[in-house]
């Protein structure tokens, strides 16, 4: 059984990690963490801006900061950035501080979500048919961190009850 502790929520961008940690937290009726937009408002800039700006490599180094500094409540849930289990040793700390659950879904499924590729800098200017070959090399290269989650959950068309009944398996 998962923990309702920290629970930190992972996977490709565009799995519904924002949506679902908001809908998680207000079942469990704790505060909702969203690390993308706790890096938004403490840099008082876009994550697209703080790329261009500054570069994926500071972004690396800010995201792990933020993650392993972060004044977390006891019992919360927490949204991460798609990219975020797979640099430095975030996923060991997640692991080592809280219940990682990694929400699942296909290229395919994920393509098919990204609409609003403007906003993540990885993504610009992409038509469907790049953004098909990036998710699928991106996520081989990921899936090991990924899978290192201690629940893994198919997250297309994900309803919330069934997540909570994940946690209590
Ligand atoms: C990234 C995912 C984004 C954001 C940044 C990099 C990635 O978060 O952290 O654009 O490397 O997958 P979302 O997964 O919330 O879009």
């Amino acid at each position: 059984m998962v923990k309702q502790t920290k629970v930190f929520l992972i996977g490709f961008m565009g799995c519904g990690k924002s949506t679902k940690a908001k809908q998680l937290a207000s079942r469990l009726n704790c505060p909702v963490i969203d690390l993308d937009a706790v890096i938004v408002a403490q840099e008082g800039q876009t994550i697209a801006e703080y790329f261009a700006e500054n570069g994926e490599a500071a972004f690396r180094k800010l995201e792990s900061e933020t993650l392993k500094n972060y004044p977390y409540p006891d019992t919360c849930v927490v949204a991460t950035g798609g990219g975020l289990p797979c640099f430095f040793d975030n996923m060991e700390w997640m692991n080592a501080n809280g219940s990682t659950i990694y929400l699942q879904m296909t290229p395919p499924q994920l393509v098919s979500r990204l609409h609003n590729r403007e906003k993540r800098p990885l993504l610009k200017g992409m038509d469907d048919e790049q953004l098909l070959a990036f998710v699928e090399m991106k996520l081989a290269e990921r899936d090991a961190f990924y899978s290192q989650a201690q629940l893994v959950v198919n997250a297309f068309d994900l309803d919330v009850e069934e997540l909570m009944r994940s946690l209590d398996q």
